[in-house]
C-alpha cells in the first residue's frame, strides 16, 4: 500500500521538534548540529530572534492580501534588492524552481518583443540542478530527474560543465539565454571559476544574448559576498534567487535588469503567493543583516576557519575523505567511502550533513554558525569518520 506521504523522498528515520540557532532537537531530545540548514536554506539560524520577531509582527497584523493590490513589504524589499544588485526590477517567487519558471520566460520575451521569436534555446550545463517543475528538469536535463516525465520543455541545449571548446558553436541564432550556478549545489558543490564566469559574460555580450545566474543555492551571503558572481565582478542579466533569502519562510525572486525584464508587462506573469506579505517580512529582515559588510566579513572569516578544520580533518581521514572544495559556507568533502554513509555516520554522531552528487557531502551551516560550533562540527565529523573505518584499516 503506498505510504500516506506520496513516497518521492528517501527520508531519514530523525523528525526534529525543535530549533535553536545552529542545533536542531530530535523527538528524543537529542541535539544535532545542523551543518545542512535545510539545504542552505535557513542562512540565519533556527528560530532567529529578529526573524521570529519580523514574522510574527506581520503575522499579527495581515497575512495575504493578493498582488492585484500594493504590498509595501514586497516593495520595500524589492528596494533592499535594488540597491544592494546588478538589478532594476524584481519579481517575488515562492520557491527557486519558480524563479527558474519566469527566468526561462523572461528571456524568450525578451527576443519575442525584440522580434526574434526564434531565439528560445537556453543552454545549461551538465551537472546543474534548477528546480523540478517541468522547465527545471529539462533546464537540468540529467537522466534522473527526466526520465519518466517526457515529453520534456523543449528549448534547451545541455553542454558538460567545463567544456570551453563546445561553448561557442553552441550558440546560434536560436540562442536566448546561458543558464549557469556560479557554485553548483547538487551537483556536488562545484564552483565555477572566475575567470570563466568572466568568460561567459564576454561571450553572452558578444553573441547577444542574455546570462542567467542561478544563485538560490549560492545566493544570499552563502560564499561570502551578498551574491557568489559578485567574486568574478561581472553581473548577470537575469538571476534567480530563493532559500536563503527567506530565512526558512518560502520566498522566491528573480532580479532583473530593466533590459531583460523589458517583455514582462502587466498580465504576462502572476503568482497568487509569490511576495506574500509574511514571506517578504522575513525576507526584509534577512536583507538587513546578511547585506551588511560586518555580517559577510564574519562569513569569510568563519569560512577560512571552517575550511581549514576541513583540510586537517581530511589529513586525519584519507580513507573516508579525498578533499574539501567549495567556497564560503559552502563546502563539499568529496568521499572515499560512500557519501551516504558518510551523512549516515553523522546522524549517528548528532551531526547532519547532506549528500551530493559526485560522492560529496555539502557543508551548508547557518551563516551565525559560531567558531566554537565549526570546533565541534569537526569533532563530530571526526567521530562520524573513525566510525566508518574498517578494523584493519583503524588497527593498520
Ligand atoms: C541551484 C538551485 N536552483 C533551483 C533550485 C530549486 O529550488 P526550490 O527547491 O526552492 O524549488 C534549487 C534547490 O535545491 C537549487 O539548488
Amino acid at each position: 500500500m503506498i505510504a500516506q506521504l506520496l513516497p518521492t523522498y528517501s527520508r531519514a528515520p530523525l523528525s526534529f521538534v525543535k530549533g535553536e540557532g545552529s542545533w536542531l532537537i530530535e523527538a528524543d531530545g537529542r541535539r544535532f548540529l545542523d551543518l545542512g540548514a535545510g539545504i542552505a536554506v535557513n542562512a540565519l539560524g533556527h528560530a532567529n530572534p529578529a526573524l521570529v520577531e519580523a514574522l510574527t509582527d506581520q503575522a499579527q497584523r495581515l497575512w495575504h492580501t493578493s498582488n492585484l493590490y500594493q504590498v509595501p513589504q514586497q516593495q520595500a524589499l524589492a528596494e533592499k534588492l535594488v540597491d544592494a544588485t546588478f538589478a532594476d526590477t524584481v519579481f517575488f517567487t515562492n520557491s527557486g524552481t519558480e524563479a527558474c519558471e519566469l527566468a526561462v520566460k523572461m528571456a524568450r520575451k525578451y527576443f519575442y518583443d525584440k522580434g526574434q521569436s526564434e531565439r528560445v534555446e537556453i543552454i545549461t550545463f551538465s551537472g546543474s540542478f534548477h528546480g523540478r517543475s517541468s522547465a527545471g528538469i529539462a533546464a537540468a536535463g540529467s537522466e534522473k530527474m527526466t526520465k519518466g516525465f517526457g515529453p520534456l520543455l523543449p528549448g534547451f541545449v545541455h553542454l558538460h560543465w567545463g567544456d570551453h571548446d563546445a561553448l561557442a558553436p553552441a550558440i546560434t541564432g536560436k540562442t536566448a539565454a546561458l543558464l549557469i550556478e556560479p557554485v553548483q549545489g547538487e551537483g556536488g558543490i562545484v564552483p565555477l571559476p572566475d575567470q570563466c564566469l568572466k568568460g561567459l559574460r564576454d561571450l553572452c555580450d558578444e553573441k547577444g544574448i542574455l546570462l542567467i545566474l542561478d544563485e538560490v543555492q549560492c545566493g544570499v551571503g552563502r560564499t561570502g559576498r551578498l551574491f557568489a558572481h559578485e567574486w568574478a565582478g561581472v553581473d548577470p542579466d537575469i538571476m534567480m534567487v530563493a532559500k536563503g533569502i527567506g530565512g526558512g519562510f518560502p520566498l522566491g525572486a528573480v532580479l532583473a535588469t530593466e533590459k531583460a525584464a523589458s517583455g514582462m508587462t502587466a498580465g504576462t506573469h502572476g503568482s497568487t503567493y509569490g511576495g506574500n506579505p509574511l514571506g517578504c517580512a522575513v525576507g526584509n529582515k534577512v536583507m538587513d543583516i546578511v547585506s551588511d559588510p560586518a555580517f559577510l566579513a564574519e562569513v569569510n572569516r568563519k569560512a577560512g576557519l571552517f575550511r581549514q578544520r576541513l583540510e586537517a580533518l581530511v589529513a586525519e581521514h584519507p580513507d573516508v575523505f579525498d578533499h574539501v572544495r567549495g567556497t564560503g559556507l559552502m563546502l563539499g568533502l568529496k568521499c572515499k567511502a560512500a557519501n551516504l554513509d558518510v551523512v549516515d555516520a553523522g546522524y549517528a554522531n548528532a551531526v547532519i550533513t547532506v549528500p551530493a552528487a559526485d560522492n560529496v557531502i555539502r557543508i551548508l551551516p547557518p551563516l551565525t554558525i559560531t567558531d566554537d560550533e565549526i570546533a565541534e562540527a569537526v569533532i563530530r565529523l571526526g567521530a562520524a569518520a573513525a566510525s566508518l573505518k574498517t578494523p584493519s584499516a583503524s588497527s593498520g
